[in-house]
C-alpha cells in the first residue's frame, strides 16, 4: 500500500500513511550502506507501574454491541430518508454510449437518479448510475428501467494473460505491466558468487477479499448547506475532506459520523463511491439518502488483497550467514496497483547484498485496496518460505537460521533491549510455548496415525506502528466529577473507546467506567485514519497528554485547598494529599467542584522515533499442523503468536487483535481466494458460500504472547500498533508447518487440498 493508492481515491489519507510509516518507505529510497547511529535512549528504561494500562479491561461498550443497541450505518433511519441503489456494468470493458434515466424517474416512488462518472467501463461491477426511491424494492425496479447502451470492448481478467504484449490494454495507451518498486543494496552478483549454497524458489499468493462483517454503507443528509454523512469508514476526517472536494463545498460544511463499525481491514480507508452517490442523490432530492452495499458488491467493487508471484533467490554460507537475496515480484491489483511486498526481505534479515524488482500487472477487475498489512503478508509468505527451504538445504534448525540473521541494524553499540531485540524475545517465548523441540528435525519426518503427518513451523513478522504525530484529544472535566475524553478517531470494532477510557482513567486516578468517551465524529479533534496499525499509538499518547495536563490543573486546585505548593500535591485513591504532610487530604469530588465549570485540556501526540527500527513492530508466530497426505487436508492444531508491540494498553482487546489477525491469516492460508471467470470477466464467488472463510471449527487454540519491551522514544506511553503485525506471518507459519510435516513446500496460498496433493505428487516425482 503506497501513497499512490490513496491518492487515487483522493481523500488525502496518503499523507497520514506516509507520516505513520515515516522512514518505512525505505525500499523506495536509495539504500544506505551504513545507517546512522541511533540516538541513545535512557539506559534500562522501564515502563511505570500501571493500574489499568496493560491489564485486561472489558469493553466499555460491550453491552451495547451484544444487545444490539449499538447503531451501525444500516441502523440509521432519518425522517424522509430514501433508499439509494447503484447500477453496475455487467461488462468488464465497454464504452458507455448513452444512459437514459427517464424511464426510471417515471416510476412512482422514484425521486432521483444520477449518472455516475467515467464514460469508460474497465471492470464488471463498475458503477454507471444510481437512483433514490421511497423503498428498496422501488429502487431496484428503477435500476432495471435505466437504459444503458454499451459498446463492449475486449478485456483481460487473468493476470498472467494480461502480461502478453498482445493482451487487451486495461488502461488507454499504457502497457499492462508497470514497474512498481526497485531496491538495491550491496552487490547481489558478488554475494551469490561468494555463497556456499544458493536456493531459488517461487511463491504465489491469491486474491483475498476483505469481507468485513458490516458491508460498506452511507447515509447522507443535507441540513441547509451543511452535509452530514453517517459512513461506515475507517477514516472520518479523510472522507470529510474527500467529500468536500467531490461535492465542491467547504470541508467545514461537512460532518462525517461513524458510531459503531463491523470491521474494514483496509477496504474502508478511502472515500467510497456510494458515499458520493448518496450525497449527490440527497442534494438532488432534498431528502436524506441511504445506500448500503451488498455482500456481492463487497466481493466485486470495494477491493481485495492483490495477488503476488514472488521469486526469491537466496545465497548463504555453510554456517547459515546470509550473503545475498534477490526478489522478483509480479503483483496484480486489477485496475488498481499491486502491493509492494519487499519490506520483509529488505528489513527482517541483515543481508549485505539485496536486490528487489517488482512489477504490477493491470487487469479488468475492480481495484485492489489496502488489506490488513498490505504487501507484508504476501512478502512474509514468500520470504519465510524460502528461509525454511534454505534451512533444509543447510540442514539447519529454521529458528536458528532466523536468530543468526535477524537484523540488529541500528541497535548500534547501545546494547539496549529495543528494536529487533524484541524479536529475539518473541522467538524465545514463542518457541517455548509451542514446544519447538517437538518439530521434525528434517521436513517430512512427520509421523502420525495412518495417513496423517504432524509438523511445526515458524514465521517472522515486521510492520510499522509508532503512530501519527499531531493526533489530538481533549479531556473535559466537569464540576460534578464526570470526565469526558473526546477524539475524532473511529472504532472499527477493535476497542478504541475502551483504550481511550483506560488511558484517561489511569492518568486521572479513576476507573475506565468513570470516563465518557466520544469519538467517531469528524467535528472532534483530529485523529488519523484507523489503518496501518496506528490508532492506538496515535490516540493513546494524545489522551495521555491531555490527561496529564488535567492532572496538573487538578493538583493546582487541590494545592489551594490544602494550602501547600502545587508540586507538593500527590494523587492518591480518589483524593489528593500533600507529600510533606500526608494527613492533609482533599477528595477528588471537592477538587472537581472547585473547577466551577467544565474545563477542557488539549492533548497531542508529539515526537516520532527517528531510528530506523524503533518504530517497527515485530513478532514470531509458531503453528502446529496435521496434514492428511491422502486427502490433502491441513488442520491447524495449535498456534502461538508472540508480538513485540511495546507497551500494551488493554490486554484483553490486544489479545483479540492477535486472535483476529491469526484467524484471518489461517483462513487466507488455507481457504480464501477470489476467482475470476475468463469467459465473462466476472467474479465467480462473490458470496460467502463459494468464497470460504474459516469458521470456529477451523481455528485452533491461539495463544497470544506479548514481550515486555519498553521504548520511551516511541511516544509518551511506549505503545506501538498491533492489528496488522498479528496478520503478517500467519499464513507463512502454517505453510512452514505443513512443510515440516510433509517435506514439500506448498508454495501457493490458499493451500487447498488440491494444491497440497499436487505438491506431494511433485515430491514423489522427485522434482
Ligand atoms: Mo489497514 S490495510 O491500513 O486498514
Amino acid at each position: 500500500m503506497r501513497k499512490k493508492d490513496f491518492k487515487d481515491i483522493g481523500d488525502g489519507s496518503g499523507l497520514y500513511m506516509e507520516e505513520a510509516r515515516g522512514q518505512a518507505t525505505r525500499t523506495q529510497r536509495p539504500a544506505q550502506a551504513v545507517p546512522a547511529k541511533p540516538a541513545a535512549a535512557p539506559p534500562e528504561a522501564k515502563a511505570p507501574e500501571y493500574r489499568h494500562i496493560g491489564k485486561p479491561t472489558r469493553r466499555i461498550d460491550g453491552r451495547e454491541v451484544v444487545t444490539g443497541r449499538a447503531t451501525y450505518t444500516q441502523d440509521v433511519k432519518l425522517q424522509g430518508m430514501l433508499i439509494g441503489k447503484i447500477l453496475r456494468s455487467p461488462h468488464a470493458a465497454a464504452e458507455v454510449v448513452s444512459i437514459d434515466l427517464a424511464p426510471a424517474l417515471a416510476l412512482p416512488g422514484v425521486l432521483g437518479a444520477v449518472r455516475l462518472p467515467d464514460s469508460k467501463v474497465r471492470y464488471a461491477g463498475q458503477q454507471v448510475a444510481a437512483v433514490a426511491a421511497v423503498d428498496e424494492r422501488t429502487a431496484e425496479k428503477a435500476l432495471a428501467l435505466i437504459k444503458v447502451e454499451y459498446k463492449t470492448l475486449p478485456y483481460v481478467v487473468d493476470w498472467e494473460k494480461a502480461r502478453d504484449t498482445n493482451a487487451p490494454q486495461v488502461r488507454d495507451g499504457k502497457p499492462n505491466v508497470e514497474k512498481l518498486n526497485q531496491y538495491v543494496r550491496g552487490d547481489v552478483e558478488k554475494g551469490f558468487a561468494e555463497a556456499d549454497v544458493v536456493v531459488e524458489r517461487t511463491y504465489r499468493t491469491g486474491f483475498e477479499v476483505h469481507h468485513p462483517t458490516e458491508t460498506h454503507g452511507s447515509v447522507a443528509a443535507w441540513e441547509g448547506d451543511h452535509l452530514v454523512v453517517y459512513d461506515s469508514t475507517q477514516n472520518i476526517h479523510g472522507v470529510r475532506d474527500g467529500l468536500a472536494r467531490a461535492m465542491k463545498v467547504p470541508a467545514a460544511n461537512v460532518t462525517v459520523i461513524k458510531k459503531y463499525m463491523g470491521g474494514g481491514f483496509g477496504s474502508k480507508l478511502g472515500l467510497n463511491e456510494q458515499t458520493v452517490a448518496a450525497a449527490n442523490l440527497a442534494r438532488e432530492t432534498g431528502r436524506p439518502v441511504k445506500i448500503l452495499l451488498s455482500r456481492r458488491d463487497n466481493a466485486v467493487c470495494v477491493g481485495y488483497r492483490p495477488s503476488s508471484h514472488q521469486t526469491y533467490k537466496v545465497g548463504a554460507k555453510k554456517d547459515g550467514t546470509l550473503v545475498a537475496f534477490s526478489l522478483l515480484n509480479y503483483a496484480s491489483g486489477g485496475v488498481g496497483a499491486g502491493d509492494d511486498v519487499a519490506e520483509p526481505v529488505v528489513d527482517v534479515y541483515k543481508c549485505p547484498n539485496c536486490k528487489v524488482e517488482e512489477f504490477t500487472v493491470f487487469t479488468n477487475t475492480g481495484a485492489s485496496r489496502a488489506t490488513r498489512a498490505p504487501g507484508h503478508t504476501q512478502g512474509a509468505f514468500g520470504l519465510e518460505g524460502v528461509m525454511d527451504e534454505l534451512a533444509a538445504v543447510l540442514d539447519m534448525d529454521p529458528l536458528e537460521l532466523r536468530k543468526k540473521n535477524y537484523s540488529t541494524r541500528n541497535l548500534g553499540d547501545t546494547g539496549l533491549p529495543y528494536s529487533t531485540k524484541g524479536l529475539d524475545k518473541c522467538y524465545e517465548l514463542g518457541a517455548k510455548a509451542i514446544g519447538w523441540e517437538r518439530r521434525n528435525r528434517q521436513p517430512g519426518g512427520g509421523d502420525g496415525a495412518g495417513t496423517v503427518r504432524h509438523g511445526i513451523g515458524v514465521a517472522t513478522s515486521i510492520w510499522f506502528g509508532a503512530g501519527v504525530p499531531g493526533t489530538l484529544a481533549d479531556i473535559v472535566l466537569y464540576p460534578d466529577m464526570s470526565v469526558e475524553v473526546v477524539c475524532g478517531t473511529q472504532d472499527l470494532g477493535t476497542g478504541t473507546r475502551t483504550l481511550m477510557a483506560v488511558v484517561a482513567a489511569e492518568t486521572l486516578g479513576l476507573g475506565p467506567k468513570d470516563i465518557t468517551v466520544k469519538l467517531g465524529n469528524s467535528d472532534y479533534p483530529w485523529a488519523p485514519l484507523s489503518g496501518g496499525s496506528l490508532t492506538t499509538p496515535s490516540v493513546a499518547p494524545a489522551v495521555r497528554d491531555a490527561a496529564l495536563k488535567a492532572v496538573d490543573r487538578l493538583k493546582a486546585v487541590a494545592a489551594a485547598r490544602l494550602k501547600v505548593a502545587a508540586d507538593d500535591v500527590v494523587m492518591g485513591d480518589r483524593k489528593f494529599f500533600a507529600k510533606s504532610a500526608p494527613e492533609k487530604t482533599v477528595a477528588f469530588a471537592d477538587v472537581y467542584r472547585d473547577l466551577r465549570r467544565e474545563t477542557v485540556f488539549h492533548g497531542e501526540r508529539t515526537g516520532f522515533p527517528q531510528n530506523e527500527y524503533a518504530f517497527n513492530t515485530f513478532g514470531a508466530h509458531f503453528a502446529e499442523v496435521e496434514v492428511d497426505v491422502e486427502t490433502g487436508r491441513v488442520r491447524v492444531l495449535k498456534y502461538v503468536a508472540a508480538q513485540d508491540s511495546g507497551q500494551i494498553v488493554n490486554k484483553l482487546t490486544a489479545e483479540s487483535q492477535v486472535v483476529g489477525g491469526v484467524t484471518q491469516g489461517l483462513s487466507a492460508g488455507l481457504f480464501e481466494e477470489r476467482i475470476m471467470d475468463d469467459t465473462t470477466g466476472t467474479v465467480v464467488n462473490p458470496n460467502l458460500r463459494d468464497y470460504k472463510i474459516a469458521t470456529s471449527l477451523d481455528i485452533p487454540e491461539i495463544t497470544p504472547l506479548f514481550v515486555d519491551v519498553f521504548d520511551p522514544r516511541i511516544n509518551n506511553l511506549g505503545v506501538k500498533g498491533l492489528g496488522e503485525p498479528a496478520r503478517v506471518p500467519s499464513s507463512a507459519a502454517v505453510a512452514n508447518a505443513v512443510y515440516n510435516a510433509i517435506g514439500v513446500h506448498v508454495r501457493e496460498i490458499p493451500m487447498t487440498p488440491k494444491r497440497v496433493l499436487e505438491a506431494l505428487k511433485k515430491k514423489e516425482a522427485g522434482s
